[in-house]
């Protein structure tokens, strides 16, 4: 007790220190520095600049250190990974910069990534990218031909269980075995009457998360090889965050790549109405566990090492931090969003911000508070862009319109050709790696060199 009244005591000292410190600065700044502050909103005018908190926040924390700027984040399906991506979009467009971006939406999915699937780039070139984030299925060989050697990797796990449950209502109308499954506890109870594992889109139905990290989704459990493909992933993956503990994921994240406050700060996107959420009994779980038992023990172990690493952090300070986190992002709720609650994507009007509906589940959005000042409505209108759209704007940054006379019509059907064929059974990129005659479109990528340099 007495511990943690003078930690706060420290940390109140050294808030008023950096207040009297700001207020200092703005008197000998004076008129021009409160000019560059972007207007203050009328609903309580705390909005303010978007750095203000970061410096706080950064104060608060440990030593100084540099934030890192290359980031690989592995994109999983239906694990809350559309909130993370609006967080790379914000950070990498603030600071200009360079996004590996996919020709249309994903790199190809569900065909393991492709470094030529990256918009513009070419293997003569040899260009590397600040951020890769968009949905792939993971393959280190060609991630690093677009990545710097310094770039940190991370992703995000859910409980298969409800993961399970999620992808079914989401792609029912995709995997072939979830569309010929009557409803979801049919499914649950009897996969197999279901599922063959080559018809189509099959990975949504069965560990899709080994799917997504490029491993065979479809490989009998044995402990040597789900250790192996863990060990593989632990290599490689600085960071795996967990869904179910999401602030406490922001706040490792930014804490590993020495960010600020606001840049972790987000609203949930790409979410679903509650009513479309599935009970599960405690047999169907058990059931569900068996089904997805290579992302069970993936998810199990870095359960594990994701409290290892809170734990590391200090549990006291995490406490505090994530309520830091909560704090801002209720700020941000209050400032930025209409009637504070979300609502259903059929009802916002405004395209820009309207999410993507899709599955039998309702997707809900956020409409922004009508009247807000310029610069709190740039703010606001990016925290609540889904990825689809703001993925466009990223692009049209990137590779600005170019006048019709000079029509990029060649390198688009060049790209557009390269498509991977996916190897049926693959050990996943753990082993493909060893054996390059496995790697996905080895033989006929030199072929593709020469065609892209002609
Ligand atoms: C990003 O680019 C824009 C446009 O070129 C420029 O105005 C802005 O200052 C840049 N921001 C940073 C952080 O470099
Ligand atoms: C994850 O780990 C925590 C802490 O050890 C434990 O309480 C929790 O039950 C684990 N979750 C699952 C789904 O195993
Ligand atoms: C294209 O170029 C012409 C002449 O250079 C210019 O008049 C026109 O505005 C340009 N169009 C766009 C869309 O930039
Ligand atoms: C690929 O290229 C060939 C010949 O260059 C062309 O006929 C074909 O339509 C292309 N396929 C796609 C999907 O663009």
């Amino acid at each position: 007790m007495r511990l943690w009244a003078c930690c706060r005591l420290h940390v109140l000292w050294a808030a008023l220190a950096v207040c009297l410190a700001v207020g200092f600065m703005i008197q000998i700044l004076g008129v021009p520095f409160q000019k560059s502050l972007p207007p203050r909103n009328e609903q309580g005018g705390r909005l303010l600049s978007w750095s203000a908190l970061d410096r706080v926040a950064h104060s608060a924390g440990t030593a100084m250190c540099q934030p890192k700027l290359h980031v690989v984040f592995l994109k999983t399906h239906k694990t809350g990974s559309s909130t993370i991506l609006n967080i790379l979009h914000r950070l990498g467009d603030r600071r200009n910069l360079t996004f590996a971006l996919p020709i249309k939406y994903q790199f190809s999915y569900p065909n393991p990534f492709f470094s030529r699937r990256v918009k513009g780039y070419s293997p003569a070139s040899k260009q590397k990218y600040d951020i890769l984030c968009h949905h792939m299925r993971f393959y280190l060989p060609e991630v690093k031909k677009v990545m710097p050697d310094d770039s940190f990797y991370f992703s995000i796990l859910r409980n298969p269980v409800t993961l399970a449950e999620s992808s079914f209502t989401y792609y029912k109308s995709v995997s072939s075995a979830f569309k010929k499954a009557p409803n979801l506890d049919a499914f649950i109870d009897d996969p197999l009457r279901y599922y063959v594992p080559t018809e189509k889109s099959n990975h949504y139905a069965r560990n899709l998360l080994w799917f997504d990290f490029g491993f065979n989704h479809n490989t009998r459990f044995s402990p040597g090889y789900v250790s192996g493909v863990v060990a593989a992933v632990e290599r490689v993956f600085q960071l795996i965050l967990l869904t179910e503990h999401f602030d406490e994921s922001l706040v490792l994240l930014k804490e590993a790549l020495c960010w600020g406050l606001d840049d972790v700060v987000a609203f949930k996107l790409n979410f679903r109405s509650e009513e479309s959420v599935h009970t599960l009994s405690a047999p169907a779980v058990a059931k569900l566990k068996a089904w997805n038992s290579l992302d069970w023990y993936l998810y199990d172990h870095f359960n594990r090492t994701f409290w290892q690493k809170v734990y590391q952090f200090g549990q006291a300070r995490m406490a505090q931090e994530v309520q830091l986190l909560r704090e801002r992002r209720e700020q941000l709720m209050a400032d930025c969003l209409q009637g504070g609650k979300p609502v259903e994507a059929s009802r916002i009007r405004d395209e820009s911000i309207k999410p993507l509906q899709f599955g039998q589940a309702k997707i809900l959005g956020w409409e922004l508070k009508p009247d807000l000042p310029p610069g709190s409505r740039d703010i606001c209108t990016r925290m609540v862009t889904p990825e689809l759209q703001y993925k466009d704007l990223l692009d049209a940054k990137q590779f600005p319109p170019v006048n019709i006379s000079s029509t990029s019509k060649p390198e688009r059907k060049t790209l557009a050709n390269n498509s991977v064929p996916l190897s049926q059974d693959d050990g996943g990129w753990r082993d493909m790696a060893k054996r390059p005659d496995l790697l996905p479109g080895n033989k006929d990528s030199q072929a593709k060199d020469i065609r892209v340099v002609r």
